[in-house]
């Protein structure tokens, strides 16, 4: 069977999981990596045998072999460069979180629905096995009545490129919240079947990193600092949100002065509880014939991003929406909306 050509744009962090999955997959053939500094589309080139390389994503749209592509650019380019995309008739896997606010997400779901072409957002937690376990469970009824889920996605010192477009808000969307809450968020609604969101409220706090030259790390991903940019954006959230099932209350922090780093999700139920680490394993907690029971369940795990492209070129390839898709993530937007505005007004927000 011939190899359906794809392309990455961006060739940043995040790139290097797209690219070695799709180098894996037998389904498909990288002909393009594109980016504005060419020295990262060709260094990729060089790495994985890549043919051609541009820096202006226009051009490769033209080529009427390419039927897939990956967007890995920062968020505030999201929503144009999937649209264009879109607009030229190709599938896009676009990562997290889809943009920067539901305007752009809906036009985003808009262009891809005129187009009858997928759009997929880079929601990798969807395809992680511990997250589908528990899932399963969740569905099977395992847990009872789940009446709360509680997150934490709290880092001691985790900013990423002080001064750079992730601490920007007119190129990022927001901080913490944007860019870790997104995929806690998602993997919350996932395991839950998407409950109907009621009200959310919500603070979200630009602390520790507003003073650039006084903030105190070790190291920093997405660095070095820039300390002539900006940083307007959440450091710290914290959030209550109401839904047509379960309640949920989430505390994220990039940095915060405590030294310790807490990322799991809680799933309370009447029957069981769940503790899942995130991007790691899980404990299931339950009372049985008068006994407290602790299940630490074990299981190979599978490749998470070999999984989220393997799932995109075959939805491409057959024109179906799965787990990915736009229509069945577009709820973490607007939670996360609804909570910098919730924030910003300082009270509850219904959806
Ligand atoms: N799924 C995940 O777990 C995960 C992890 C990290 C990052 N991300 C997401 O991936 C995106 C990229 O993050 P990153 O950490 O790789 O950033 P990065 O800054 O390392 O890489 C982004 C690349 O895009 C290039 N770029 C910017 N504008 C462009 C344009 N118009 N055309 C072509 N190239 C352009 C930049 O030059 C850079 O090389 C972000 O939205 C981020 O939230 C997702």
């Amino acid at each position: 069977m011939e190899k359906i050509k794809v392309a990455v744009i961006g060739c940043g962090t995040i790139a290097p999981s797209h690219i070695q999955a799709y180098l894996k997959n037998e389904l498909t053939e990288i002909k393009y990596f594109v980016d504005i500094i060419p020295e990262r589309a060709e260094n990729y080139a060089e790495k994985y045998g890549v043919p051609y390389t541009e820096t202006d994503y226009r051009k490769i749209l033209e080529d009427d072999e390419i039927v897939a592509i990956s967007v890995c650019t920062p968020n505030g380019t999201h929503a144009q460069i999937s649209i264009d995309c879109l607009n030229a008739g190709k599938h896009v896997l676009c990562e997290k979180p889809a943009a920067m606010n539901m305007e752009q997400v809906y036009a985003m779901q808009e262009a891809a629905n005129r187009n009858n072409r997928i759009l997929n957002i880079g929601v990798v937690n969807r395809f992680h096995t511990s997250v589908n376990k528990v899932k399963e469970m969740i569905d099977r009824g395992d847990l009872g009545n789940i009446y709360h889920v509680y997150c934490s996605f709290r880092s001691h010192r985790g900013i990423p490129g002080l001064g750079g477009p992730f601490t920007t808000k007119a190129e990022s969307g927001g901080g913490v919240l944007i860019d870790w809450g997104v995929h806690y968020l998602d993997l919350i609604f996932y395991c839950l079947s998407n409950p109907q969101i009621k009200t959310v409220s919500g603070t979200a706090h630009c602390q520790l990193g507003k003073d650039m030259e006084n903030y105190t790390y070790k190291g920093m991903w997405a660095g070095p600092p820039n300390y002539n940019g900006t940083y307007d954006v959440d450091d710290f959230v914290t959030g209550f949100i109401r839904t047509d099932g379960p309640t949920l209350t989430l505390n994220g922090a990039w940095a915060q002065n405590i030294g310790e780093a807490a990322q799991y999700i809680e799933f309370l139920g009447d029957k069981g509880g769940i503790k899942l680490q995130y991007g790691g394993d899980f404990k299931f907690f339950t009372a049985e014939n008068g006994n407290l029971l602790e299940v630490t369940p074990s299981y190979s795990h599978s490749d998470m991003f070999y999984e989220e492209i393997d799932g995109f070129v075959k939805s491409a390839i057959k024109n179906e929406k799965i787990r990915s898709h736009i229509d069945n993530v577009l709820i973490t937007s607007q939670v996360m909306e609804a909570i910098y505005e919730s924030s910003e007004k300082g009270k509850e927000v219904e959806l």
